[in-house]
């Protein structure tokens, strides 16, 4: 199948681009505003355009995969919605609740529609839900999560946008916490296949010099009082031990250590209780959660299953939102 990608930055370039191919589907074309992005596009075959409005008339793709600035979203998606053309939105939805409300009110009888949590695809997080499912663990009590990283006022990914704008309270939404946790939120409900309720946030701004959130603590229990605790960063030095899954079973633990990311391989293990020794649990170390994300999203276009819902990603956002702005009024 053919892709257009709107935003063709960091994360579109190095990741999701190289995991199309890798899912056997063909990055057709990009639109970007970055004379440095489209010439990027080119130089690797892709037909490119300033703006979205002119990629979508030139009929060259059969997806679309969004990857602007959080505040650059909707106005992409929209376009695609009115097109007709199946659409995978970077996350977090959109830097705001009400622009994710205004997305989801575009998608109502639109085309398919996916928010790009990538972590729920990933082989790691696929083998640790199915051994849930399996009941190796017993019944789930806790999941714990470590998700952190380095990002200074001057941080810039390479080949990315010539500012920082996830320090930027309205490009962004926020800071560590918009950009961080939600992934962890998602697999979360994800890895139970429940939803979460109850979220609690504490943020602090404690390292950069920025005005948004450095770091935060999330706790929340899902529907049948299953506990979510999740510590999200950007002021956590990247030698440091920083990507870490547990979770909590009444027989056993499992754990997955470097999964969380945009990049294959990790390493997952069980530990039972009634022994001391871990047990590594099988998954494929080659697909990255990229390539995942977008042989799911092709087979979802062809009208196979899915677990794609903007109905469900959109309950994510409120319940993340209204702890978000509880928060900020402590910060
Ligand atoms: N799933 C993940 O692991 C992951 C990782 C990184 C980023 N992201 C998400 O992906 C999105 C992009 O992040 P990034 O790090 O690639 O940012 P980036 O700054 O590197 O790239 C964004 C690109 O969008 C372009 N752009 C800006 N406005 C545009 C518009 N109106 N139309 C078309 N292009 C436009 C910019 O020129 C730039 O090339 C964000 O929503 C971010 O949260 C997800």
């Amino acid at each position: 199948m053919r892709w257009g990608i709107i935003g063709f930055g960091w994360v579109a370039r190095d990741y999701m681009a190289p995991g199309i191919v890798a899912a056997g589907g063909v990055v057709a074309a990009v639109a970007d505003p970055s004379p440095a992005a489209r010439a990027c596009a080119e130089a690797l075959g892709f037909a490119a355009f300033e703006d979205a409005a002119a990629m979508l008339a030139a009929g060259l793709c059969d997806l679309v995969y969004v990857a602007t600035p959080n505040d650059a979203h909707l106005d992409p998606v929209r376009a695609c919605a009115a097109a007709g053309i199946p659409v995978l939105c970077e996350k977090p939805v959109a830097a705001t609740l009400d622009q994710a409300e205004a997305i989801a009110a575009a998608m109502v009888d639109g085309p398919l529609y996916g928010t790009a949590f990538d972590q729920r695809h990933h082989p790691a997080h696929r083998a640790m839900a199915a051994a849930i499912a399996d009941d190796v663990i017993g019944r789930p009590i806790a999941v714990r999560i470590v998700y952190a990283c380095w990002v200074d006022p001057a941080w810039r990914p390479a080949g990315g946008a010539a500012d920082n704008w996830r320090a930027d309270p309205v490009r962004a939404g926020g800071g560590a916490v918009i950009d961080l946790a939600l992934h962890g939120l998602d697999l979360t409900q994800s890895l139970l296949g429940e939803p979460l309720i109850a979220l609690s946030i504490a943020l602090q701004r404690r390292i950069h010099a920025y005005p948004v959130d450095d770091g935060g603590m999330l706790t929340a229990r899902s529907a049948t009082g299953v506990l979510f605790q999740s510590h999200v960063a950007y002021n956590c030095a990247e030698q440091l031990p920083r990507r870490r899954l547990e979770v909590l079973g009444e027989r056993g633990l499992l754990i997955a250590t470097d999964t969380m990311g945009q990049t294959a391989g990790g390493s997952l293990v069980c530990r039972p209780a009634d022994t001391a020794a871990e047990t590594p649990l099988a998954f494929d170390r080659a697909t990255s959660p990229f390539a995942a994300q977008a042989a799911a999203f092709m087979a979802a276009a062809r009208g196979g299953p899915h677990d794609f819902s903007m109905a469900r990603d959109l309950a994510l956002m409120r319940l993340f939102d209204r702890a978000y702005q509880d928060a900020r009024l402590c910060l």
